[in-house]
């Protein structure tokens, strides 16, 4: 059986674009892979400061997985950092590839250019994720288009491992929807937990509203594209199309079409939601964490070996 593997960081609420992005396609395609779904808290250290606020994400992305229909007794939903040979191959890698090779990094650049503070954990951000991958000698990584470059990052890093040190690991393929391109947040740039644009997926009724009144639109009087850019996941798009025209220029009505068509997919999952407790994500992730150990264990063993640190 081949292997998959995911992570969503546990940064913020989770929203549509992730749900759409990568928690859809990882549902339809889970069962059929010995399936891997990490929750990347060590990654959300690059932009969080508060131990209150990251403990509560914990749970909380936890909690979504399970809501959206993950089942946790078919896949491995683990906390990564429970499992330290993630950080400790991340600084192995870190030493097979450059700065300047580093600083390619569109997600990097995107996050200092929206003001994010470019601390050095941030830079070093793709080399985590190719650790987080190649450990578990991966096959597929569902993610969003917005990861392709990370994984051309975990390929690279894989290889020039290879090169040094002899076969050891697995270059990983990235699957992406090609439908699904990048959904738009309400600002109209890339949805996204770190830039305070999102329509969480688990919001109230009310959070949700507010945010999808909120998304920009132009005032040409035309399709509003921000907004059907959003709906067009709900609904095919020849029926928004006709929607669209009929409401041409009627920008609350079409919003609040969304406001509903939103609403019908979440509320049965937040129903589901609010029946898991914290004990239960605790329950999930110490099972998922042991079993991801002994997998990783076992790689970081062969990595110490060959690059010489094991006497
Ligand atoms: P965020 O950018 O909100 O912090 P993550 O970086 O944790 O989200 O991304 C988790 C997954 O969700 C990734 O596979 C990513 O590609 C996908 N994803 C995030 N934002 C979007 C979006 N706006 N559209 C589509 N997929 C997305
Ligand atoms: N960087 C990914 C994102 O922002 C999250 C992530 C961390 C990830 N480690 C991973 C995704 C490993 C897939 C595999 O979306």
């Amino acid at each position: 059986m081949q292997r998959l593997l995911t992570g969503l960081q546990s940064s913020g609420a989770l929203h549509i674009g992730n749900y759409f992005g990568v928690l859809k396609p990882f549902l339809e395609m889970y069962p059929k892979y010995e399936s891997y779904l990490m929750v990347a808290d060590y990654h959300a250290v690059t932009t969080l400061r508060d131990a209150g606020v990251l403990r509560q994400n914990i749970f909380n992305v936890v909690k979504d997985y399970i809501a959206v229909g993950v089942d946790p007794s078919k896949c491995v939903i683990f906390q990564q950092s429970q499992v330290q040979e993630h950080t400790e191959l991340a600084w192995v890698l870190e030493c097979m590839v450059t700065v300047p090779f580093l600083e390619l990094a569109h997600s990097y650049k995107d996050k200092v250019a929206k003001g994010l503070e470019a601390n050095a954990g941030l830079f070093n951000y793709p080399m985590l994720m190719a650790a987080d991958i190649l450990l578990y000698d991966t096959d597929v990584v569902p993610v969003g288009e917005d990861q392709r470059q990370h994984l051309e990052y975990a390929r690279e890093a894989a290889a020039k491992f290879n090169n040094a040190y002899g076969e050891t690991f697995k270059e990983p393929k990235e699957l992406i929807q090609k439908e699904i391109a990048i959904i738009p947040g309400v600002d109209g740039k890339k949805m996204s937990k770190s830039y305070g644009n999102t329509i969480p997926l688990f919001g109230t009724k009310e959070e949700i509203a507010k945010a999808v009144m909120s998304i920009v639109t132009d005032s040409s009087g035309g399709r509003p594209e921000n907004v059907f850019q959003i709906h067009k996941n709900f609904r095919p798009e020849a029926e928004l199309d006709a929607l669209y025209e009929a409401n041409k220029g009627s920008y609350k009505t079409l919003k609040e079409a969304l406001i509903s068509d939103i609403e019908s997919l979440v509320a049965p999952l937040r129903e589901k939601r609010a029946a898991i407790t914290d004990d239960d994500v605790r329950r999930i992730l110490k099972e998922g964490s042991d079993k991801a150990r002994a997998y990783a264990q076992g790689k970081m063993a062969d990595v110490r070996q060959k690059i010489g640190i094991t006497l």
